[in-house]
């Protein structure tokens, strides 16, 4: 029995970390279109490197939840199948939870990109103007190895083939409102169970066969004790 799970800000929401759509949340307080796109860091990448640098710094001062840790006991103790973690997060509270079968499709707060050698590296401190990659050395072009809008998500295939394959796909804590990790759920086989967990309904709801509408921190252990029963 396969099994992929999907999880978007909503999980690390408790963590203290805010999520883009909710009241208050980070496209309400800055506009993507600034330090989101490729554009945006074409025009005034101090800006956009300053957006994230903020993000990167802020993951020092929060901590996994119980729904990350159940999420990783699953992990260890899954036998009946496959496991995959399909992360829609840049935060580092799914590895920090334990969990190892995990893909970031959109990259990582914790690790730069060089545009002259096209390396990602992990990467803790602030991206400045004359930092160098570390792998080719050449200071002053690395950029957030972050997918922006407009940009193709990573790992893809391994995802498409992943969801092919599911008999169980679990989406937690994300609003479906962007792709391609809003379509996941119409890729999985006919015959798949599929479970949402969020407090609200999603854009993709009525996609699901089962809904467990509450926060994260509660519903995730309480799923995850169902499975490994
Ligand atoms: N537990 C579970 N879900 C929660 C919780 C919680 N405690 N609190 C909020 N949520 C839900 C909200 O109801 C909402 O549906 O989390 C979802 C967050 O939605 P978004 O803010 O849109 O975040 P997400 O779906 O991950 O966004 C997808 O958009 O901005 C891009 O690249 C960015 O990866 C991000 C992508």
């Amino acid at each position: 029995m396969n099994l992929v799970v999907l999880t978007g800000a909503g999980i690390s929401a408790e963590s203290g970390l805010a999520t883009f759509r909710d009241l208050g949340g980070t496209w309400s307080q800055v506009r993507l279109e600034e330090v989101a796109t490729p554009e945006a860091f074409l025009a005034d990448p101090a800006r956009v490197q300053a957006f994230y640098d903020a993000r990167r710094a802020q993951l020092r001062r929060v901590a996994p939840n119980p729904a990350h840790e159940a999420l990783a006991r699953l992990e260890r103790a899954w036998t009946r199948g496959d496991f995959l973690l399909v992360t829609q997060n840049v935060d580092d509270l799914h590895e920090r939870a334990g969990s190892r079968r995990l893909l970031h499709m959109h990259g990582e707060l914790r690790s730069a990109r060089c545009l002259a050698c096209g390396a990602d590296s992990p990467w803790d401190e602030d991206i400045r103007p004359e930092s160098a990659c570390t792998a080719c050395g050449t200071a002053g072009r690395l950029r957030p190895h972050v997918v922006w809008f407009g940009e193709m998500p990573l790992y893809m295939e391994a995802i498409e083939v992943a969801l092919s394959r599911c008999a169980l796909f679990v989406s937690i804590g994300t609003s479906g409102q962007v792709w391609p990790a809003a379509g996941f759920v119409r890729m999985i086989p006919r015959d798949a169970r599929s479970v949402e967990i969020n407090p609200e309904r999603s854009q993709m709801a009525d996609a699901f066969a089962e809904h467990r509408r509450g926060p994260a921190s509660v519903e995730v252990p309480r799923l995850v004790a169902e499975l490994l029963a």
